[in-house]
């Protein structure tokens, strides 16, 4: 009897031994992933392999949260960068490749999140609201951009027309934990309705809760109880917001046409400090006629649309290894035009010869032939 009793209490024992041996082998197993999937940060240059783990979708636009696998952390990005991510639009084709600007990335949980947004003539977009889903993986490049929010200001001007909101939200997001707060922040996000106005309740917490924020969304076609702006965005507007201000910090991303009318605005102002403009135009058509050119491109005819800029519309039948940024940045998608008018929709960021362009920056004015180097 005292031996059978003896017997059962060393079988507990040894189950009890056996089972912290499997907790102290599944402890471990949990910090080793962590360690080599969680903590360890991926190069700060290259290619990433993007998991999508949410999609949200608002009138014409997807909003998406992505991250690494096992959520390992990302490289940071700062406020108002983009991601240039590749979509294999067509098969048997290299990816095309499109910049988006990032609404927000946190170190924790280690999310980006963007917003990318249906076009009439928007190949990538189109593509990627069609086949972007929860659990998809996408490729992207680092996140890179000089289009940055600087510290030194505390009078800035913020403005946004439609979709362009994605930058300039990542800046409000680091404004709000600067240790010290700026002075004034005007934010106008231009829109045509109000189903159009991304983050539209978020923002409007944010303007109540936050002194030195004044939100003033402004909709070109709004409904009759729209209590907001109503109309484009113009100096009057600009004048009443700004009234008593010393100088201004302005970032824009909107359209071409908003951007410049707002400069002017804001620049008629004559504020006694000056105003500094920064701007970013990404995938937007520029004022250029809209009408139909034909490229001749090393012996091959394309026919492009007056407005667009010629990399996106050469894309797919004309190889632009080098081309990366899409913003005017890199100089890879720099082309010879040897015949032909063209107009410029963005300010390159680098330099480049006298007979050169830069194709993610230029819209074709005629029918043009052109070279590369
Ligand atoms: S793609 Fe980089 S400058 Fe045009």
């Amino acid at each position: 009897m005292e031996n059978s009793k003896t017997c059962k209490k060393n079988h507990y024992q040894m189950l009890l031994i056996l089972l912290l041996f499997a907790c102290a082998l599944l402890l471990m197993t949990l910090v080793s992933i962590l360690l080599w999937g969680g903590l360890t940060p991926v190069r700060s240059t290259g290619t990433l392999s993007l998991v999508v783990r949410k999609r949200r979708d608002q009138a014409d636009t997807m909003i998406i949260t992505l991250s690494l696998p096992w959520y390992k952390r990302l490289p940071p990005a700062k406020p108002g960068q983009y991601l240039a991510i590749e979509a294999p639009v067509s098969n048997g084709s290299a990816p095309l490749m499109r910049c988006y600007s990032l609404a927000r990335w946190q170190a924790s949980p280690r999310q980006y999140q963007l917003a990318i947004k249906r076009e009439p003539n928007g190949k990538v977009s189109n593509w990627l609201l069609d086949h972007v889903h929860q659990g998809r993986v996408i490729r992207s490049r680092v996140p890179a951009g000089h289009f940055v929010l600087s510290e030194q200001h505390d009078q800035i001007v913020l403005v946004a027309g439609g979709v362009g909101i994605t930058p300039v939200l990542a800046m409000l997001d680091q404004l709000r934990s600067r240790r010290t707060p700026p002075k004034s922040v005007v934010f106008f996000h231009a829109a045509r309705t109000v189903e159009q106005l991304l983050w539209f309740d978020e923002l409007q917490n944010w303007a109540r809760a936050i002194d030195w924020l004044d939100y003033r969304p402004c909709l070109s076609r709004p409904h009759a109880e729209w209590p907001g702006l109503r109309g484009h965005l113009d100096r009057d507007k600009l004048a009443t917001a700004l009234s008593g201000w010393s100088s201004a910090a302005l970032y824009q991303c909107a359209s071409p046409p908003l951007m410049q009318t707002v400069e002017q605005a804001a620049r008629s102002l004559a504020l006694p400090g000056g105003i500094d403009v920064m701007q970013e135009a990404f995938g937007v058509a520029g004022e250029g006629s809209g009408q139909w050119f034909t490229v001749n491109a090393y012996g091959k005819q394309v026919v492009v649309q007056g407005g667009l800029s010629l990399l996106g519309e050469l894309e797919g039948q004309v190889e632009f290894p080098d081309a990366s940024c899409r913003a005017g940045e890199c100089g890879g998608c720099r082309i010879r035009i040897e015949h032909g008018e063209t107009m410029q929709l963005k300010r390159p960021q680098c330099a480049i010869d006298p007979h050169y362009v830069l194709a993610c920056c230029t819209t074709a004015n005629s029918d043009l032939a052109i070279s590369l180097n």
